[in-house]
Order: structure tokens, then C-alpha cells, then sequence
């Protein structure tokens, strides 16, 4: 029998996020910067590279998959990746297949993406507001994002909404994106600003609004319930007893959930990065590459690559600037 892949913490490892791509139709401040030069083609993975990939980590008891970018829904062909990872799900091997997304081509996909088996997706949101979602996003607008979200419900997904908590951009938006996910049955979950990347990192620190002011604000108004689930990720969960929905909080910077952590990223060029705020990460393309007919190196590369995950991220707003943050953009690892 397959051994399961534990890291050095006695973490089980049985969820891989994987970018598909570096590209987006948007640039969003915190994630990339206005002029992003994108990888030559040669280097990304093909799609039959990822399904080999991923079919790997399926076969090393990896139980969950969401697929991000940049945005996911740019690359191309990317439905025939997704029909691909069906027949996991149909095994059983496979629990979830899922996608991180900024909702902008849902409007196309999210039909396809039912029928290959995804039954909920995140779509990051941080704003209700054209103009600052225009602002936000630099490329995105929101009429196209909106209409995605409503095709989505309508093919059967469900939905959570992904906001990073930004003050000064959307702190007066609490209470309106709160009640515009309630009135669509949709959970939402706010995220910290992480210091990655190259840009505006003096504006991130400025913007930076620790979840837990946001969670007083939100207890002036609204009875919160905390939940004891955990999806073996990093978000910690609240009820609101008003209105029944449920609103969870990511929150690297306040409070850390690094033991708990279930998961490592695969780039689209294939490295594996054992976590989102480290540098270390292990080259699988090459095993991948080097061995077309043989999956026995690339699993011993995951292996090996598996046993050097770090205990934590460093990420931290409060030690000197360049202690605490990542240099690679968001986008790169897919957040
Ligand atoms: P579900 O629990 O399945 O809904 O998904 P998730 O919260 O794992 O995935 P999602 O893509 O919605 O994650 C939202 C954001 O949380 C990511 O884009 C990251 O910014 C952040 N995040 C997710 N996992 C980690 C992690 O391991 N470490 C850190 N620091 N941030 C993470
Ligand atoms: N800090 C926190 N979240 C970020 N995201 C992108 N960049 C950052 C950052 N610097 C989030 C997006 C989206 C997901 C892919 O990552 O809003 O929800
Ligand atoms: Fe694109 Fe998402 Fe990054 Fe925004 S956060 S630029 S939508 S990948």
C-alpha cells in the first residue's frame, strides 16, 4: 500500500493547490503589478504535464484539489484539465475538485465546470463598489464578475466570496458585502493582506486591517457564534446568528494555523513550494520531464520534496520590512 505523504511535523498532506497559470485579466494591487511580465510558454506545464502531475499526488493520498492561477479560467483548454481530473473523482481517490477564481469567465465555465464534477468554487471579491473594483483590480469589471457569480448559482456551484481586508478601501464595506453574500446563500471569508511581491508594499502596510478589529465591528451588530470546524485549512469559522451565514477569517498575520497546515502548491512551471510564505521550494519538472514513461522519480521527488516543509510561514508586519515578506508575487504560487 501507498505510504501517505507526512511532513516533518506529522502533518498528512492531502491537498495540493495548483496554478495553471501566471496570467490574468486582472492586476490586482496586492497580488501583481501593473506591468507583470509573464512566463514563455515552453516553460508552463502542458495540460497533459499537469494531469501527470496531479495524478501523482492523487495516487500519494491527495484528497483535494483546487486549481488556481493567476486566474485559472484564462488558460487555454483548460476544461479538457479539469474533464481529466473526473475520472479521479469518479474513483473515489479524489474527494473535492475545486477552483480559486476571480469570476471573470464564469460566466462561460461554470455549466462545464459542473459537469466535470466541481460543486463549489471561490471567487475573490473585494469591493461592491464599480469604481473601486475598477481601481482594485486595475483591468476588472464588476457587472462581468457579478454576472458570473449569478451563473455559477445557476448551474448548481456553490459559491464563497473571498475578500482581502483592506482598511481605508473596504472597511465601510463590511456590513454591505456581508449582506449582499447573506441575500445569495453565499459564505464569505476575509483574508489579511500578506506582504508578498515587489509592489506597493508601504500602501499593504498601510492597508493592512487585522481580522480581529473587523470581527469587533462585525460583533456590534451581529451575534457571533464561533465554530469548531476546521476544513484543514487555514480559515477559522463564525456563525452569524442573524442572518445564518457563515463568515470565516484567514488570518496569517494575527493569529498563526501553520500546525494544522494540510497543503503544498504547484507552480505552473513545476515547482512545488511546501508553503505560501516561504522561498523553499523543489524542482518537479525535471523528474517529470526526464522520466516520460516512469512516475516513480517524480512520486520520489514529491516524497523528498514533502519531508523538507517548513514549520511556518514568516510572514510579519511587525518586524522590518523585508524580514517578513515573500519577493515572489501572489500570483506566482496562486495564493
Ligand atoms: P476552502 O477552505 O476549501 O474553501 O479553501 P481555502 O480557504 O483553502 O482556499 P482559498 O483559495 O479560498 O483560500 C483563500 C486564500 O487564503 C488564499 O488565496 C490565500 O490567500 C489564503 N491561504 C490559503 N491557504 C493558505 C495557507 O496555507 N497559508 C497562508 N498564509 N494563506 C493561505
Ligand atoms: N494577501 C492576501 N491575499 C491575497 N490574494 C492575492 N494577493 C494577496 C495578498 N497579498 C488573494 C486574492 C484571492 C487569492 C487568489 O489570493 O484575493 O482571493
Ligand atoms: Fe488575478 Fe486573482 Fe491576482 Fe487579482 S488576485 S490579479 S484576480 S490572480
Amino acid at each position: 500500500m501507498t505510504q501517505p505523504l507526512i511532513d516533518p511535523f506529522q502533518r498528512p498532506i492531502s491537498y495540493l493547490r495548483v496554478s495553471v497559470t501566471d496570467r490574468c485579466d486582472f492586476r490586482c494591487v496586492y497580488c501583481m503589478s501593473e506591468n507583470m511580465t509573464f512566463l514563455p510558454k515552453k516553460d508552463l506545464l502542458t495540460l497533459e504535464e499537469l494531469d501527470r502531475m496531479c495524478s501523482s499526488f492523487v495516487r500519494l493520498g491527495v484528497e483535494k484539489l483546487r486549481i488556481t492561477g493567476g486566474e485559472p479560467l484564462v488558460r487555454r483548454d483548460i476544461m479538457t484539465f479539469f474533464r481529466a481530473m473526473t475520472r479521479h473523482l469518479e474513483s473515489g481517490a479524489l474527494k473535492e475538485l475545486t477552483l480559486t477564481t476571480n469570476g471573470s469567465q464564469l460566466g462561460r465555465f461554470a455549466g462545464d465546470l459542473y459537469d466535470a464534477g466541481v460543486r463549489r468554487v471561490n471567487v475573490s471579491l473585494d469591493t461592491l463598489d464599480e469604481k473601486k473594483f475598477a481601481d482594485i483590480t486595475r483591468w476588472g469589471r464588476l457587472p462581468q464578475v457579478i454576472k458570473g457569480i449569478d451563473a455559477a448559482q445557476s448551474a448548481g456551484l456553490r459559491v464563497k466570496i473571498n475578500a482581502v481586508a483592506l482598511k481605508g478601501f473596504n472597511e465601510d464595506e463590511l456590513f454591505s458585502i456581508t449582506e449582499w453574500c447573506a441575500e445569495r446563500d453565499m459564505d464569505l471569508t476575509w483574508i489579511e493582506v500578506m506582504p508578498m511581491g515587489d509592489i506597493g508594499n508601504e500602501d499593504r502596510l498601510d492597508q493592512y486591517w487585522k481580522l480581529d478589529d473587523l470581527r469587533a465591528r462585525l460583533a456590534e451588530r451581529y451575534t457571533l457564534t464561533d465554530l469548531p470546524e476546521r476544513t484543514g485549512g487555514p480559515a477559522r469559522y463564525i456563525r452569524l446568528e442573524e442572518t445564518g451565514q457563515k463568515i470565516g477569517f484567514i488570518t496569517p498575520l494575527t493569529h498563526n494555523f501553520c500546525e494544522s497546515c494540510n497543503r503544498v502548491r504547484l507552480t505552473c512551471t513545476g515547482e512545488l513550494f511546501m508553503c505560501l510564505g516561504q522561498e523553499d521550494n523543489a524542482d518537479l519538472r525535471a523528474a517529470l520531464r526526464n522520466f516520460p514513461e516512469d512516475d516513480t522519480p517524480l512520486e520520489e521527488a514529491i516524497r523528498a520534496a514533502i519531508a523538507l516543509k517548513p514549520k511556518g510561514h514568516d510572514f510579519d508586519y511587525s518586524r522590518q520590512k523585508v524580514d517578513g515578506r515573500v519577493s515572489r508575487h501572489m500570483s506566482h504560487t496562486g495564493g
